[in-house]
């Protein structure tokens, strides 16, 4: 792996949890406390490493569909995690945020998260994010209403005008997308932001997710040829003369 083309951003979707745990004869929640670990190693990871901007799908929009008691199992598994991450967190120079509806998240969940994102402001070296209670849609229509709002003429509004108002506001785009787990959706994830990003589908569980297996996502990455439109003629020249 080449330690200087980074992507400057990955984003992830944690899937599989579930049917980790029943190929194991465990419950569905016992396969998020394994797909905790496997976050808690991927951040380390990837802190590790340098990468500046991550992005985790933890739960989606769509996610309190699931069982009651599943959806209480993950929140009261996030509570533990910022217990135990958060100081880590502020000795690495980790910030979190937060990209979602933290308003229609339990008291406690909000509670801990504003805690955390508060006091990981100024870490630095990476940011952590995490998408909790979030939909793209839902974004996109939260951005368009703040344009509004705003007052922004309409032949003011350019790509920047949106993406300023975006959860990612300040970031830069995804440049890598994986989801685990064998399944080849985007399953309503930063669709803005993704547009010309790079996609990872591997068949392993998220609690199989290793740091290894990371960097095998991050050498597929390396080993793509992003053309942005161009020629592949037209890429080659420009990083001969780069
Ligand atoms: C991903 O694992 C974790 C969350 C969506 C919170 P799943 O729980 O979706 O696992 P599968 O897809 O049922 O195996
Ligand atoms: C997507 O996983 C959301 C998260 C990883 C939190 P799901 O397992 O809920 O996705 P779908 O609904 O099967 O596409
Ligand atoms: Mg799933």
């Amino acid at each position: 792996m080449d330690m200087n083309s980074l992507p400057r951003h990955v984003a992830i979707i944690l899937d599989g949890n579930g049917r980790w745990a029943k190929a194991r004869g465990l419950g569905r929640s016992e396969g998020h406390r394994a797909g905790a670990l496997a976050v808690r190693e991927i951040v380390q990871y990837c802190r590790e490493i340098g990468l500046k901007h991550l992005t985790l799908y933890t739960f989606s929009s769509e996610n309190w569909s699931r069982p009651k008691t599943e959806v209480s199992a993950l929140f009261s598994l996030l509570l533990e995690f910022l217990k135990a991450e958060v100081p880590r967190m502020l000795q690495q120079g980790i910030s979190l945020k937060v990209f979602g509806d933290v308003e229609g998240l339990p008291l406690a969940v909000r509670t801990a998260l504003k805690l955390a994102v508060k006091t990981t402001a100024k870490g630095g070296a990476m940011d952590l994010n995490l998408a909790l209670n979030y939909g793209s849609r839902a974004e996109i229509v939260r951005a368009v209403r703040r344009i509004v709002a705003d007052g922004v003429p309409a032949d003011q509004i350019s790509e920047e005008t949106i993406a300023s108002r975006l959860y990612t506001a300040g970031q830069p785009d995804p440049d890598l997308v994986i989801r685990t787990s064998g399944e080849q959706r985007l399953s309503n994830y930063l669709l803005y932001q993704i547009a010309y990003a790079e996609l990872y589908f591997t068949p392993v569980a998220w609690p199989d997710f290793t740091p290894a297996e990371m960097a095998k996502a991050l050498e597929a990455y390396q080993s793509r040829s992003r053309r942005f439109g161009k020629t592949q003629e037209q890429v080659d020249a420009e990083s001969a003369g780069a």
